[in-house]
């Protein structure tokens, strides 16, 4: 008799199972599909010709070492030089504070398997990330959910529901959120640490996009406006630098350091030594900051969109249009894009769609929203009660 390993598996892989819509969305990867599915940065900006060289002296200098198993915490140097560069963003860390991991996405799973029993509740945005809500999901959590608007979480019930709900967890992305593209104005961040002070919730600030902006001045970060250790900063080299590298880093509380440090050990002991000596390379002589994220990931055809930054637009459509369904009928057209019901922790949200707009031609970028345009209004046609 052949094994049955599903009754082998744990309870926590009951919530782990592949979406329908990444079925539809491989067919986006035909040459004629236009797709604002993905959430990929333009490949045209990596720094391809930074990287060789950087690898090149690695290995020459420092080759043994590069090659060799490392210390968990991450590359020394390349830990003093993120602290550095935090603190002139207003983020006090010292080098100790700062654990590198593979991906922000890694760092996502420990925070899952440090802080959450089945049933513990983290609070969230609806809509969230769908990478944190998959890495929550399969530690077995439950969601205390909370509404945006144009500036973010909505906080002015955030007491009653921290008091109501007690969630173990904030998971809150402040800036260009994914999926949304909106952030969270100063009022409002002010308001989530104060409030999360009064409860004694810790906040998990993701922040890949906060690099991204294009126009506007940034905001602080959350981590800048709690002093009392109560933020967990996430941050990623993926949309800065390149995503294939999977470096990011947490900044953490002295207190909860070495349990994150014994945390990621057994899944992966460390993050690549080679990535981290030639990431520390790259950025050493301040190539981060030379950047020009407005040219480089915003086509100048896409202002269109309200973001100030990031890599997403967010649209809701009428209600009645299910985005699901849309995509069936954006595909036979030749463009792709992702519901936004996976974004919904509640599963609610199913008129809403992300658009991403940095890993397409402005040309292409616009033929592909005209077609999209023409499916919403033949789905409209064909739903008029609702309309
Ligand atoms: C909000 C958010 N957090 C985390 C990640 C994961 O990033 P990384 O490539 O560092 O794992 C992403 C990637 O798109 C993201 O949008």
């Amino acid at each position: 008799m052949p094994v049955n390993w599903e009754s082998l598996f744990a309870d926590r892989t009951e919530r782990m199972h592949a979406s329908d819509i990444r079925e539809i969305l491989k067919v986006t990867a035909m040459p004629d599909v236009i797709s604002l599915a993905g959430g990929l940065p333009a490949p045209e900006v990596f720094p391809v010709e930074e990287f060789s060289l950087a690898f090149e002296r690695v290995l020459a200098e420092q080759g043994r070492v590069a090659l060799q198993y490392s210390a968990s915490e991450g590359y020394g140097p390349l830990r003093e030089l993120l602290a550095e560069r935090l603190g002139r963003f207003g983020t006090r860390c010292a080098a100790d504070n700062i654990l590198i991991t593979n991906g922000s996405q890694q760092a996502l799973d420990l925070i899952g398997k440090v802080f959450l029993n089945p049933g513990d509740r983290v609070l969230i945005e609806k809509p969230s990330y769908l990478g944190a809500i998959q890495a929550f999901d399969s530690y077995q959590a439950e969601y205390a959910i909370v509404p945006m608007d144009e500036d973010g979480m909505v906080t002015s019930d955030l007491d009653d529901v921290l008091a109501r709900e007690r969630p173990k967890l904030i998971y809150a992305l402040p800036n260009f959120q994914n999926p949304s593209g909106r952030t969270m104005s100063l009022q409002r961040r002010t308001q989530l640490v104060e409030a999360a002070r009064r409860h004694n919730v810790p906040i998990v600030e993701d922040d890949p996009y906060g690099e991204l902006r294009y126009e506007g001045r940034d905001l602080p970060s959350l981590k800048s406006l709690d002093f009392d250790d109560l933020v967990i900063g996430l941050g990623t080299f993926s949309k800065i630098l390149a995503p294939g590298l999977r470096l990011a880093w947490m900044v953490l509380p002295d207190a909860l350091y070495e349990m994150f440090v014994l945390s990621k050990q057994p899944a992966d002991l460390h993050t690549s030594t080679i990535a981290q000596m030639a990431t520390y390379e790259v950025c050493k002589d301040g190539f981060v900051d030379r950047l020009d994220a407005l040219e480089a990931y915003f086509p100048p055809s896409a202002r269109w969109t309200k973001a100030e930054g990031g890599l997403f637009v967010w649209a809701e459509l009428p209600d009645g249009i299910d985005t699901r369904e849309l995509l069936i009928e954006a595909v036979a057209q030749k463009v792709a894009f992702v519901p936004g019901q996976s974004f919904y922790a509640d599963r609610t949200g199913q008129n809403t769609m992300r658009l991403n707009f940095s890993n397409v031609t402005p040309d292409r970028l616009k033929l592909g929203i005209e077609r999209l345009g023409g499916a919403i209004e033949r789905r409209l046609a064909a739903t008029p009660a609702r309309r």
